[in-house]
């Protein structure tokens, strides 16, 4: 017999033994140990590659396609068999495991906004919708900006109100947003019609109602014809958008260097006696616009600076500012 004659008789055997082998097969380890005997680089497929060697040219081309043809057969037998036995092992184990659906998921904490963060962007969403733009500026200012440009010169008394904390280059920590005003029209000339969050800084030592660090909005809106009426109307529409109906809001005299007339907003809750303050607001002073470059003749404007800690507080309550610095989250989830 030759070679080739006891090669095709050698893979018919093979053939016949792994089929038969395969039925038999009923667990995960035997399938491994089929795989081991017939189908890894020492086991029976591989060892009749080797014969390969020993033969003729002529012989080598049918006995290559031969064995190609018994390794492609095993690999699928191999590949149904262990779909059948995990099919079977996969319907064993959901015959005797339950779900049990009651049970409670992984809870999952999902984080959200800060309230001032909240707050902050209801109140600019209800001054787009009425058509101001939302502008900023920079935290470290210059003197000019904090003070000279909005009125307030070198020796003028009312700075100690804005006292704040200094560079060694002379620059501060800004004492409001009212200086956005003043970047803002130097860029683009009127109608301007804008509103500046941000954070401010004050040297005033730590209290229920006062913090070095807080947040103010400031509103600027400058046109030909406006007036006080004009103001007002944006102020009650605003506490009315914010706070909701049943708030009466008042007007009384103030003094700020960069308005004229000035006014301090107080709202209180229809009923009640005591008046709680927004914060500052008036005519724009017609020397912060000259020093802009606007002609006060022809347009006029007005502005507020609202404490956004304030807003807060007074909508939900929150008796000390220091809450909002504190970063506990028994107060913080609670919003
Ligand atoms: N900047 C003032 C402050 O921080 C508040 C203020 C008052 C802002 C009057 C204004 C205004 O825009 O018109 O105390």
């Amino acid at each position: 017999m030759s070679e080739l004659d006891a090669l095709r008789e050698q893979v018919f055997r093979v053939q016949v033994d792994l089929e038969h082998d395969l039925e038999g097969l009923s667990d995960p380890e035997a399938l491994e140990a089929f795989r081991v005997e017939f189908l890894s680089r020492k086991g029976r497929l591989a060892q009749l590659f080797k014969v390969i060697g020993t033969l003729t040219p002529a012989e080598r081309s049918e006995a290559g396609q031969l064995l190609n043809a018994l390794k492609e057969r095993a690999a699928a037998s191999f590949s149904a068999r262990r779909g059948v036995l995990d099919a079977a092992a996969l319907a064993a184990r959901t015959a005797t495991e339950r779900a049990d659906l009651t049970l409670p998921g992984p809870c999952h904490r999902l984080g959200h906004l800060h309230l001032l963060t909240q707050v902050r962007q209801e109140i600019e969403s209800i001054f787009l919708r009425l058509g101001f733009d939302v502008a900023s500026g920079p935290e470290v200012e210059t003197e000019y900006y904090n003070f000279e440009a909005l009125n307030i010169p070198a020796s003028h008394p009312a700075r100690d109100e804005w006292d704040s904390f200094y560079l060694d280059d002379g620059r501060l920590l800004r004492a409001h947003t009212s200086p956005v005003q003043v970047r803002v029209m130097e860029k683009t000339p009127p109608p301007v019609r804008i509103v500046c969050p941000g954070r401010c800084y004050r040297r005033d030592s730590q209290d229920a109602t006062h913090s070095p660090v807080f947040h103010q909005i400031e509103l600027l809106w400058v046109e030909e014809g406006l007036t006080l009426a004009n103001l007002k109307y944006v102020i009650e529409l605003f506490v009315r958008e914010f706070f909701g109906e049943g708030y009466d809001m008042r007007l009384s005299g103030d003094f700020f260097p960069f308005t004229e007339p000035s006014v301090q907003v107080h709202m209180r809750p229809r009923g009640q006696t005591k008046w709680l303050e927004l914060g500052g607001a008036g005519m724009v002073n017609p020397a912060v616009l000259t020093g802009v470059g606007y002609d006060p003749e022809r347009v006029t404007g007005f502005a507020f600076g609202f404490g956004l800690e304030r807003m807060a507080m007074l909508r939900h309550r929150i008796e000390d500012i220091r809450t909002f610095l504190a970063n506990d989250l028994r107060f913080i989830t609670q919003f």
